[in-house]
């Protein structure tokens, strides 16, 4: 089956990427999820933003598209050219010096490939919550390892490209993580389909991280990495 991904123009997305393919991302991770027409979500460290135009082409939500390193009027722009500017709110947001938002005012808080930057800790996720109306539900895609590095050793293969301090868990890690967390329902922990796929797209990119990434996976081969979608649900 084709999806909103697959009949998106292709050199846009590789133009806009900032890592696997973000779109495909959280095209795979929101079916997983009830998405609602005219939904408000937080679209948390969206890079440029692929991930919040999916959210609001294809499922008519409101975003707030927030991220640290890529500027909103950046953003502004980009969705302004789409026609999008009524549905995508740009915002500067530190997420480690907190949300300029109200407790309880989004249905949803979506982010992809960005969380192991500020969310690897036992604070960030009860933060987050405080922002969700009840019932509100966390969606997080995030890279991350198969298992453990054996004696927290970095392999021998990967040395040139990781180090330790990356937030590279496996999915046990995270579900322990997660499962702490009161009045929070984790509701999926998995390794995502498209694993595969979207890191394929990335490495097409002409982003010269996505270049320097190449002999990285290719050295990987297979062996090592995961992509891990964590959703939960916020009590009613
Ligand atoms: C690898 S990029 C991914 C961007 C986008 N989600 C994508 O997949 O194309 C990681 C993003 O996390 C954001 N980020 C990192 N630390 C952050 C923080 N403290 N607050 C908000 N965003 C942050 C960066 O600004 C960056 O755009």
């Amino acid at each position: 089956m084709q999806t909103f991904t697959d009949s998106y123009d292709k050199a846009y997305l590789l133009e806009t990427m900032m890592g696997p393919n973000a779109m495909r991302v959280t095209e795979e991770m929101t079916s997983y999820l009830p998405m609602k027409e005219g939904m408000r979500i937080l679209d948390l460290g969206c890079g440029m933003g692929i991930s919040s135009i999916l959210l609001a082409e294809k499922y008519g939500a409101t975003v707030f598209a927030a991220d640290l390193w890529v500027s909103p009027s950046e953003n502004f722009d980009r969705f302004k050219r789409l026609g999008l500017a009524q549905n995508i709110i740009p915002v500067s947001v530190d997420i480690t010096k907190g949300l300029p938002f109200a407790h309880g005012y989004f249905d949803m808080i979506v982010s992809v490939d960005a969380y192991n930057y500020f969310g690897c800790n036992d604070t960030m996720l009860p933060y987050l919550v405080q922002f969700l109306k009840k019932g509100g539900h966390m969606a997080v895609a995030v890279c991350g390892v198969k298992e453990d590095f054996p004696k927290d050793r970095i392999p021998k293969d990967m040395q040139p490209y990781l180090e330790l301090d990356m937030g590279f868990h496996p999915l046990s890690w995270w579900r322990r993580l997660w499962s702490k967390e009161p009045h929070f329902c984790l509701q999926h922990c998995r390794e995502m389909d498209c694993l595969r796929q979207s890191w394929d797209e990335w490495l097409e990119s002409p982003n010269p991280y996505a270049q320097r990434d190449i002999p990285m996976m290719e050295a990987e081969g297979g062996k090592y990495f995961s992509l891990i979608q964590i959703t939960g649900q916020k009590a009613l």
